[in-house]
Order: structure tokens, then sequence, then C-alpha cells
């Protein structure tokens, strides 16, 4: 394995499986992160999975990004609407980076519709439950090697 990616979770998504399942689904976080790491060894990429529901914990790995690994998805959670914090952070890194979520942002509340720390990744996944993690690995992948 020569890759090496991290996905970053933020708040309330170690909830998920028990959380409005209706929107976001049944699998748990635990269910995704195994499903990321399959896909990951059969496409030759180790895949890191963090969860936090602490703002600084998330900047501090978005930190480590450039030194550690080859690229970086992240779900921001809640924070992708707020976080002016975690948009400068994301902009200080140089790897691939793409931000997914797991319902359509774009149909939902009025404040749901702007996402402050997609101003700051290469592209924006959204709206396919767990197949966003599966369409970001793919994704993250491909700007890797271009
Ligand atoms: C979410 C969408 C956010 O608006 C929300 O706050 C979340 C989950 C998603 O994956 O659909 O916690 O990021």
């Amino acid at each position: 394995m020569n890759k090496k990616i991290v996905i970053i979770n933020g708040p309330n998504l170690n909830l998920l499986g028990k959380r409005e399942d209706e929107i976001y689904g049944k699998a748990t976080l635990e269910d995704i992160k195994k499903q990321c790491e399959e896909i990951g060894e059969k496409i030759d990429l180790k895949v890191d999975f963090f969860q936090s529901n602490n703002e600084g914990e998330i900047i501090n790995k978005i930190q480590d990004v450039d030194t550690k690994y080859d690229g970086l998805i992240i779900n921001p959670a809640a924070f992708t609407h707020s976080s002016i914090a975690i948009l400068d952070a994301l902009r200080a890194i140089k790897k691939p980076k793409i931000e997914i979520h797991l319902s359509n942002i774009y149909s939902r509340e009025e404040y749901r519709k702007k996402s402050i720390t997609s101003e700051g990744v290469d592209g924006l996944i959204c709206g396919f439950g767990q197949n966003s993690y599966i369409l970001g690995i793919e994704a993250i992948n491909k700007l890797i090697y271009n």
C-alpha cells in the first residue's frame, strides 16, 4: 500500500444508525468505516477513519494531512454550515480534498444549503447516503493519481 487517505467525520456522525435514520440511513459509522476500508484494500489505498464532535480536534487532524496523508475526505456535518475555522484549515492543505455528505444538503432546510467548508475543497459529493463515502474514495483516488 503506498497511498494513504484520512476520512474525517464531524459532530453527531457517531450517532449514525440511531439518528434520524429516515435522512441518514440505518448504517452505523462503524459499518461505513468497514466498507471504506474494504474498498480501500481493493484499490490499494490505506484508509484512516476519524470522528470527533470537537471543532479543534477536527482542525488538528486537517493540519496533519499534508505531512501524513495523500488526500483527505471530510464530512464536516453541522460545521459545514458554520465553521470558517475548518474552511481556513482546509484552504491551507495542498493535498487533494473532497467534501461529502450523506444527505443532499441542497434539498433540505435553507440553513443547510450553504456549505462554507466546501469553498476549501476540490469537489463535493452529497445525497448518495453511505455511497457518498464510496464515491468520495473513488474521486480522491483519481485526484491523487492525476
Ligand atoms: C450531513 C448534513 C449536515 O447538514 C448535518 O448537520 C449532518 C450530516 C450529511 O452527511 O448529510 O450532521 O453532513
